[in-house]
C-alpha cells in the first residue's frame, strides 16, 4: 500500500504563522507537526509515502526526511501550486500510486489511542472499496460529516453541513483501492472551488464500498489548524509524554518497533539529537529494545 502525506495548502487560520512558514512544519510541543501523520502511516505499515506540499516548502520537506531510508521508507515528494482541495492528492499523487491501494492523511491531523496501531494494520488489509473513521465531536459543523443507521451502517457523507445529521465527524485519514485515481480525474470543483475529498467518499458510497470505522473514545483526534488547536495539541503531547515517560509519533522509535531498522541504527538516529531529550528517548529506547523490553508503541499511540 502506498501512501500520501498532504502538508500543503495555505494556513490561513494559522497566519501570520504560515504567511512565510509550513504549518506542517511548526512545532507540536517537541517535534514537527508531520512527525505525527508521519508516524500513522508508518505504524499502519505504509512505506512507500509522497509528501505532497507547496513547491516553495518542499526543500524543507526534503531537508528533514530525504529519501527516507535512515527510516527503513522510501519518500517521495510533489509540489501541489494551488490549493486545490484535498482529493487533488490523487491527481499529483496519481503517478506515485500507479494501480495500487493507498492511504491518505492530511498533515495536520494528529491521533492517539490505544488500540490505534492494530486499528490501522487492521483497516489496510481490509480493502475493497475506501475505509473512512468517524470521530464524535461537540461542533460536527466544521468537518465532513458521516450519517449512519441503526445498524451502524454508512448512509451519508456531507461536507461541513450548517445542520448536521449526526455528530461523527470523519477525521483526515482514509484508505482507498486503486480506483481513486480515476474518481479523483472525474471530480468536479465544489461551491467553494475545491476538489472535495468528500465526493470521492461518496462516489465509493454509491458503489456500497464505502466502509465507516468508528473511533471510540479511546482514541483521541486533533485538528491543528487554529492557534488554539495547535496550542491545545502540543498541551496534549506534552501531558501525555509527561504522565507516561514516552513520546508520541516518535518516527525512529516507530521505524525499529516496525522492523523497518534494527536498534544500532535506531540509537545512531538518537546520538545525533544526543544534546536533546528527544534524542537521548530515542537512545534509550534503542538499548531497551535491545535488550528485549516491549516497545512503547506496542501499547498506545502515535
Ligand atoms: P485545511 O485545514 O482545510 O486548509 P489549510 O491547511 O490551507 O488551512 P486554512 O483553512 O487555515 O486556510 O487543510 C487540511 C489539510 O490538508 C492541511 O494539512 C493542508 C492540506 N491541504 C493541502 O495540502 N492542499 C489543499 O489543497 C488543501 C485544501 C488542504
Amino acid at each position: 500500500m502506498k501512501g500520501i502525506i498532504l502538508a500543503g495548502g495555505n494556513g490561513t487560520r494559522l497566519q501570520p504563522l504560515t504567511f512565510v512558514g509550513s504549518k506542517q512544519l511548526a512545532p507540536v510541543y517537541d517535534k514537527p507537526m508531520i512527525y505525527y501523520p508521519l508516524s500513522l502511516l508508518m505504524l499502519a505499515g505504509v512505506r512507500d509515502i509522497l509528501i505532497i506540499a507547496r513547491p516553495s516548502e518542499l526543500p524543507l520537506f526534503r531537508a528533514l526526511f530525504g529519501d527516507g531510508r535512515q527510516l527503513g521508507l522510501r519518500v517521495d515528494y510533489a509540489a501541489q501550486d494551488e490549493p486545490r482541495g484535498i482529493a487533488d492528492a490523487f491527481r499529483v499523487g496519481a503517478d506515485h500510486i500507479r494501480g495500487e491501494e493507498c492511504a491518505l492523511v492530511l498533515g495536520d491531523n494528529l491521533f492517539h489511542g490505544a488500540n490505534l496501531p492494530s486499528l490501522l494494520r487492521r483497516s489496510a488489509r481490509r480493502m475493497g472499496g475506501c475505509v473512512l473513521f468517524g470521530h464524535e465531536v461537540s461542533d460536527p459543523w466544521r468537518f465532513g460529516v458521516a450519517e449512519i443507521d441503526t445498524k451502524g451502517r454508512l448512509v451519508s457523507i456531507e461536507e461541513k453541513p450548517r445542520r448536521p445529521r449526526s455528530n461523527l465527524a470523519i477525521p483526515g485519514l482514509y484508505f482507498f483501492d486503486a480506483q481513486v485515481v480515476d474518481i479523483a480525474k472525474d471530480l468536479v470543483p465544489s461551491a467553494r472551488g475545491e476538489l472535495e475529498i468528500t465526493d470521492v467518499l461518496r462516489a465509493y458510497l454509491r458503489e456500497g464500498t464505502a466502509e465507516l470505522v468508528w473511533l471510540g473514545r479511546g482514541v483521541t483526534w486533533l485538528d491543528t489548524g487554529t492557534h488554539e488547536t495547535l496550542l491545545e495539541a502540543g498541551s496534549f503531547v506534552r501531558d501525555v509524554q509527561r504522565r507516561t515517560g514516552t513520546r508520541l509519533a516518535c518516527i525512529e522509535e516507530t521505524a525499529m518497533y516496525m522492523g523497518y531498522i534494527d536498534p544500532d541504527d535506531c540509537h545512531t538516529l538518537g546520538s545525533e539529537m544526543g544534546n536533546s531529550p528527544y534524542g537521548q528517548y530515542v537512545m534509550e529506547r534503542a538499548r531497551s529494545f535491545s535488550l528485549g523490553m516491549p516497545p512503547s508503541v506496542l501499547s498506545e499511540e502515535l
